[in-house]
């Protein structure tokens, strides 16, 4: 395939919203009937969850994107896949915030993101509870719907309320610390239970900030679109083969970001 135009990647990203909310509306069948969900354990975490929900969107968004662009690379958690050589690459979590969803939380979301030649080019994320569209394309901002998005404006971590992460990936040492640093310096935190939706919310300026020891690309590819198009910025994710293997996850305004990396105690990219 040859290089991409930016028409291109338009059409793409017109495509993903229309993929994210036709995924949500899915899912959100299944989660209006979750009490007869068979909830399931993936290997030996069990925290770590995912029924015929999860499986089921992620078949409708992969049939979806290969049927209109069928040299597309996909991947997604459910089903797997990913070619870092790929020219252009769609990365997909059907739903994030599956602890949540299968609780009647209504922290869920579906995550999309794009790479092109290896780049995040487009971030979509589609909370169906709150019928939010988060959405942003490399150069051409990020919008809620049809609002301009904005980081937040803060200049010190008491400003606001960071979002954390955290998951059985890593030991409790690796992400204990940062908390007790942050809560020293004056911060607070939320964990929601999705991080992809979170990390829209840092570039809504909901949320000063998102850390997460260990994500993997289908809930942070999103983020680092949205957030750089609000105004923000984001640690080196895709560094040492991110996309196929995850990595820690950083976002925030540029000054946050430096008094944050000072709190973290594991080097980040
Ligand atoms: C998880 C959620 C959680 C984050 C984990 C993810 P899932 O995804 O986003 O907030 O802390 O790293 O694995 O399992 O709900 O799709
Ligand atoms: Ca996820
Ligand atoms: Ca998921």
């Amino acid at each position: 395939m040859k290089n991409l135009t930016d028409q291109d990647i338009e059409e793409r990203y017109r495509y993903a919203c229309e993929v994210a909310v036709e995924a949500a509306n899915c899912g959100f069948k299944f989660y209006q009937q979750r009490e007869s969900l068979v909830v399931e354990h993936k290997g030996d975490d069990f925290q770590d969850v995912v029924s015929k929900a999860d499986r089921t969107v992620e078949d409708l968004t992969r049939t979806m994107i290969s049927s209109r662009f069928p040299d597309d690379d996909f991947l997604g958690e459910e089903t797997g896949g990913g070619d870092e050589s790929a020219l252009c690459t769609w990365v997909v979590d059907p739903i994030d915030g599956t602890s949540c969803f299968l609780n009647g939380l209504h922290n869920w979301c579906v995550s999309i993101g794009i790479l092109v030649a290896g780049q995040p080019v487009v971030g979509v994320v589609y909370d169906p509870n709150h019928r939010e569209l988060f959405r942003a394309c490399k150069g051409k901002g990020a919008w809620v719907n049809d609002k301009p998005m904005r980081v937040h404006p803060g200049k010190d971590v008491k400003d606001g309320v960071m979002g954390v992460g955290v998951s059985h990936r890593v030991t409790p040492e690796t992400f204990v610390p940062f908390i007790g640093n942050l809560l020293h310096k004056g911060g607070m935190f939320i964990r929601s239970g999705s991080g992809a939706l979170m990390t829209a919310w840092v570039a809504a300026g909901r949320l000063i900030g998102y850390y997460e020891p260990h994500m993997n690309a289908w809930d942070s590819l999103p983020g680092l679109v949205l957030v750089v198009e609000a105004g923000g910025v984001s640690n080196d994710f895709l560094a040492n083969h991110g996309l196929l293997q995850g990595n820690p996850l950083l976002l925030a305004n540029e000054t946050i970001f430096a008094q944050l990396s000072d709190m973290i105690t594991q080097r980040l990219e």
